[in-house]
């Protein structure tokens, strides 16, 4: 028996000898009790190692803290003690009422430092140069002051985020370096002075407010005729001036009321006499060859004549062309794509012949097209539940319903297939070309459809910067119909996958590009938060979610030949989609069957 108390004794002795021994462990308790007051941190218990599991927010890789996440925990104090953990990647202390920050060197791996919302006074925390591997550095809602070291700040070759919104800092945003990898940029609300540099002026006005001394592009005026000038003469304006302003303004404002409501009265009725007229030759044009030419399965209608007779909403204005919606007198609907340029009737029929042979339940049918000299018509299923652009980006903001992480597999899945079966459906190599969330269709049942085959032909020389998102390398330089590939169709699927994980627009503000927005982070560990917000509510298919990033980026490799085939695409979509019931812990990376040469390319992933 006392052999048996003798032999536990020991036991938990050398538990805490080992704990004890642990430089992380001091340093954390250490921190608890200069800086937890409220006993918040009660599971950082002395009898249990760190990296135990048990310890709240404290993350640990190879027994040495990486990770420590104590946003909200009435933390009061200083820092210093954390400043004993070398290894730390992470660090993020927001919403407490912390006042003291070390010199950041003591933390040379630090990718990740939030600290919002805290009580941090004086000057920018030392020793921002030594954390060269930073991501994302958060010091908003303190109350730091002093220059902003935009010098020391530009240097940080994987900076992305930078936010000091609401402390006092002062002096210019001027630096020796005219750019910089910064993707989230915010200095509102401190006391800047001087000019905006042209680089940072990307960034919108949201970026730069409340700096009463600041001047720029963002802000709308010019350092030249700067802010206190203007106030100064809005305060001379008298009152009566004032008056006839207003007064002004509202007779200006019916005038302009009724000046476009003239224009559009006029521009609707000649859009109907307009397309009519092109349309159907009633000018009294000769009727060439302006048959409609048909294919399987077209109803409702059996000549131009019944397109015209029938009512026509505008969808949209695409690169390519206007869509419209078309209801004809039998009740029967079906979009109508009015296409303008680059038109040569030789190529114009054997293009047409191949499309509108294509039926597939995840494509788009092409049902009728017409050509006139000016213009080619051509007549779609109409599918009335919008386009993934439109699911993604639409509505963004409150009262938007979020789209779900099974459905965003299920329409990646079904445009793959679509993809596929039209890569593999005859030996002529047929190719989309022209590959944009926009031109991904749902219909009735949720299925992703592939529209717009082929109509790159007829894309305008000068494409516009959310096309080019979707271009690959091989294609970027030369001219945008030279040495079309299928695989150019897959580096384009891949931008696609991009945007359904991160719900970001494929062109960002300042014009980055989402796959290289995504390529700026090859080399990087990846984060949980490069998915769309809207995912994270789905924290248990985060391996779901890493195994389609990977698909992406297998898509998005620089060579074509490196690319995988559609069906290959599709089946390692197919394969998350039934795994997707499996919740043992099961990773499965698509990259364990053949393509290990990508694996540099493979993001290192840290949860967080
Ligand atoms: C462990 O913590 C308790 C209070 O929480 C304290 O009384 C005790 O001395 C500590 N033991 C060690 C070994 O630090
Ligand atoms: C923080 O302190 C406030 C009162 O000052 C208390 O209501 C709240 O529960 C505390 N939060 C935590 C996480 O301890
Ligand atoms: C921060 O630490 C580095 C390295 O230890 C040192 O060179 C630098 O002087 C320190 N800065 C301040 C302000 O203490
Ligand atoms: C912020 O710091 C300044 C000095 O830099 C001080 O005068 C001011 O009171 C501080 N504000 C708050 C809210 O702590
Ligand atoms: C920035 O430029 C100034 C003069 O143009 C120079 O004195 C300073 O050392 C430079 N700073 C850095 C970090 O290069
Ligand atoms: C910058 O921060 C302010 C204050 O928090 C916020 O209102 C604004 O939306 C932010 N702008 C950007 C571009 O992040």
């Amino acid at each position: 028996m006392a052999m048996r108390r003798l032999c536990v004794t020991i036991l938990i002795f050398s538990l805490l000898q080992l704990s004890l021994c642990n430089p992380d462990f001091t340093a954390l308790l250490a921190f608890k009790s200069s800086s937890d007051h409220f006993n918040s941190l009660s599971s950082w218990s002395n009898s249990t190692h760190p990296c135990s599991g048990s310890w709240l927010g404290v993350t640990c890789n190879n027994g040495q803290v990486t990770h420590l996440v104590l946003d909200r925990l009435n933390l009061t104090g200083s820092t210093r003690a954390l400043s004993r953990l070398p290894q730390l990647r992470l660090l993020s202390l927001n919403h407490n009422r912390l006042s003291s920050v070390v010199n950041l060197s003591s933390w040379p791996n630090l990718k990740h430092l939030y600290l919002s919302d805290n009580r941090f006074s004086g000057e920018f925390p030392a020793g921002v140069s030594s954390i060269r591997r930073i991501r994302r550095l958060v010091l908003s809602h303190n109350n730091f002051s002093g220059e902003i070291p935009m010098n020391k700040l530009t240097q940080l070759r994987h900076l992305l985020t930078l936010r000091l919104e609401e402390n006092s800092f002062t002096g210019t945003l001027s630096s020796n370096s005219s750019s910089s990898s910064i993707y989230d940029f915010n200095v509102s609300g401190n006391n800047l002075a001087g000019e905006i540099p042209a680089w940072l002026s990307q960034f919108p006005l949201s970026s730069f407010a409340r700096n009463a001394k600041l001047c720029g592009k963002p802000l709308g005026y010019s350092c030249s005729n700067g802010p206190t000038k203007t106030s100064k003469r809005k305060r001379r304006v008298s009152d009566a001036l004032i008056l006839v302003i207003i007064i002004f303004d509202a007779v200006a404002g019916v005038g302009i009321i009724m000046t476009v409501g003239w224009c559009c009265y006029r521009s609707m009725s000649r859009r109907r006499t307009g397309v009519h007229r092109e349309m159907g030759g009633s000018d009294g044009a000769p009727r060439e060859r302006n048959e409609m030419v048909m294919f399987e399965g077209c109803k409702g209608f059996s000549k131009v004549d019944d397109l015209l007779k029938a009512s026509a909403e505008l969808l949209g204005k695409g690169s390519v062309g206007s869509t419209y919606k078309v209801v004809m007198e039998g009740g029967g609907v079906v979009a109508v794509k009015r296409v303008r340029e680059g038109l040569k009737r030789r190529e114009i029929d054997g293009l047409m012949k191949e499309i509108g042979g294509l039926r597939h339940r995840n494509i788009v049918s092409l049902r009728a097209y017409y050509f006139s000299r000016d213009e080619l018509l051509l007549v779609y299923d109409f599918l009335p539940n919008g386009s993934l652009h439109s699911l993604l980006h639409g509505n963004r903001g409150p009262g938007r319903t979020p789209l779900d992480w099974t459905t965003r597999l299920k329409l990646a899945s079904g445009a793959a297939r679509g993809l596929a079966f039209l890569h593999g459906c005859n030996k002529s190599k047929l190719t989309h070309g022209h590959l944009t969330s926009s031109n991904i269709i749902v219909d009735t049942s949720g299925n992703a459809c592939i529209a717009d085959i082929g109509l790159h032909h007829f894309l305008p020389a000068q494409s516009s910067s959310s096309d080019n998102a979707y271009t690959p390398p091989e294609l970027a330089v030369n001219h945008h119909h030279a040495k079309l590939s299928q695989k150019a169709d897959v580096y384009s699927f891949g931008v696609v996958l991009l945007e359904i994980l991160t719900g970001k627009m494929v062109v960002g503000e300042g014009e980055t590009s989402l796959a290289k927005w995504v390529e700026m982070r090859q080399e990087e560990e990846w984060t949980w938060e490069v998915f769309d917000f809207e995912l994270w509510r789905y924290k248990e298919m985060e391996q779901e979610m890493k195994a389609l990033l990977q698909i992406a980026l297998l898509c998005l490799a620089p060579l074509p030949r490196d690319r995988p085939k559609m069906s290959m695409m599709h089946k390692m979509i197919e394969d998350i989609r039934m795994k997707g019931g499996q919740k043992d812990g099961v990773v499965h990376s698509p990259l364990s069957s053949g393509y290990s040469s990508q694996s540099e390319s493979t993001p290192n992933f840290t949860s967080s």
